[in-house]
């Protein structure tokens, strides 16, 4: 009888990049931010990276099909490409503008491609009565196109500001283990799909 041999090898920690769709001035975004970083960091399957719109703006001009970008879009894609590029998996912080997302956040997606490919995304949104559902479902018919697959559970604030203390502390237990299920759905997506990825390169 032939034993059953299981590897009892960890994999490396899983690279998430936590992309943060809002720039306005005033924005409430680093306050989702903060909370969901503290969940990703109290994982050891995970490490994040978190990239800000605000701090890494890309312009609005695309470059003609089959030119390079100009000169000072390669400095700016070169902050932000490389990280999307490494991440085993996102998660897209996003508030809802008139029922979808932020013009910057489209903006992001749309200079890159084979990044997103084969990669799951998880989505956090917030907004007023919505809690941002309608920026996330028009998301997911975007990302579908450049080959992503989405998590099906979003963690939704809905009058978003009403949910943190003083302290900027989330004071709603629901969205706390809302967050840990959207999070352990997008571990189980990012590392089979890095497997896949690793076995056999994606043919977009
Ligand atoms: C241009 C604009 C449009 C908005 N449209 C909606 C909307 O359609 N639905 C909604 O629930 N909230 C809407 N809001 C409220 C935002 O979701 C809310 O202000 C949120 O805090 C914005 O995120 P930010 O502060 O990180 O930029 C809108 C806000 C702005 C600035």
């Amino acid at each position: 009888m032939t034993a059953t041999t299981t590897s009892t090898t960890t994999p490396a920690p899983l690279r998430v990049a936590v992309l943060v769709g809002s720039t306005r001035e005033g924005r409430f975004a680093p306050v989702v931010t903060r909370w969901v970083k503290g969940h990703l960091d109290q994982r050891d399957d995970m490490e994040v990276d978190v990239v800000d719109l605000a701090e890494t703006p890309l312009p609005t001009v695309l470059p003609a099909f089959g030119q390079p970008p100009a000169p000072g879009t390669m400095e700016a894609l070169a902050v932000v490409t490389p990280r999307l590029a490494a991440a085993d998996a996102f998660v897209f912080i996003t508030p809802e503008y008139n029922h979808s997302y932020p013009a910057s956040l489209k903006n992001a997606i749309d200079w890159h491609n084979e990044q997103w490919h084969a990669k799951p995304i998880g989505f956090v949104s917030y907004g007023a009565i919505s809690g941002g559902l309608r920026a996330v479902e028009h998301l997911r018919v975007v990302m579908a196109e450049l080959n992503a697959t989405t998590i099906r559970n979003t963690v939704s604030l809905h009058n978003a500001w009403g949910l943190f203390d003083e302290a900027q502390e989330m004071t709603a237990p629901e969205s706390d283990a809302a967050v840990k299920t959207m999070l352990d759905q997008l571990a189980w997506w990012a590392l089979a799909l890095r497997e896949a990825r690793s076995a056999r390169p994606y043919a977009a």
